[in-house]
């Protein structure tokens, strides 16, 4: 399973970077706005450091300025990933921009059917936001169980990433159904190192060593 960060922030990148198990990087329009970023400047920063998709949101509703602005963060480096809302437009630009050869991530993704018209469209990664789901009272797992087993039918290229994710219990679920890649805030990724028994359980290894080195 691929672990991506959800944010643009370069300090936890780095940070997390040095675990050695981060395989790229989403943003968002939110998410660039929340570090009051230049897009370009953050993107190419962030390409300079990970070494692998690293996802530019257009922010153009209109297909010919969906396509101008996915063709613009592509040239920005060959790690980019053209994220497209999943809207007519979002699709036909997802079809025009892969046959043109560049990797698109098809996000704000809520149903299986927008799922397989992503699929067919040629997306590389389909986005379904499953903790957007849970906050309006459905069950976002079912959603990627649900996309994972149909995509399962087919050979197209799309990879399911599971967005939106909120606390380690669906990273666990998710790496359960099968979910190709799950992006996660830098925080939840720290969460899922944290136990407090191998907290405990180290304190009592060193302090009967450190017994043993007074008794010797
Ligand atoms: C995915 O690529 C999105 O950036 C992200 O997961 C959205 O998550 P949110 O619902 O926490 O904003």
């Amino acid at each position: 399973m691929k672990f991506f960060l959800d944010t643009a922030n370069v300090e936890e990148i780095k940070k997390y970077l040095a675990w050695g198990v981060v395989d790229g990087v989403t943003t968002n329009p939110s998410i660039i706005a929340k570090e009051g970023a230049d897009l370009e400047q953050r993107i190419k920063e962030i390409a300079a450091l990970v070494d692998g998709p690293i996802s530019a949101e257009v922010v153009s509703t209109e297909l010919e300025g969906m396509l101008e602005e996915g063709r613009k963060y592509a040239a920005w480096h060959k790690n980019v990933y053209i994220k497209l809302p999943m809207t007519p437009n979002g699709l036909m630009a997802c079809k025009k921009l892969n046959d043109e050869g560049y990797n698109i991530n098809m996000t704000l993704i809520f149903s299986a059917s927008q799922a397989l018209l992503a699929a067919k469209a040629g997306a590389a990664l389909i986005s379904p936001f499953i903790g957007r789901l849970d906050d309006v009272g459905q069950d976002g797992m079912k959603l990627i169980e649900e996309i994972v087993y149909m995509l399962g039918n087919f050979d197209y290229k799309a990879e399911v990433l599971t967005a939106s994710v909120r606390h380690p219990r669906h990273v666990i679920d998710a790496a359960k159904l099968g979910s190709h890649v799950i992006t996660m805030p830098p925080d939840v990724l720290g969460k899922l190192i944290q136990h407090p028994l191998t907290d405990k359980g180290l304190a009592i290894f060193l302090a009967d060593w450190e017994k043993l080195q007074n008794n010797k």
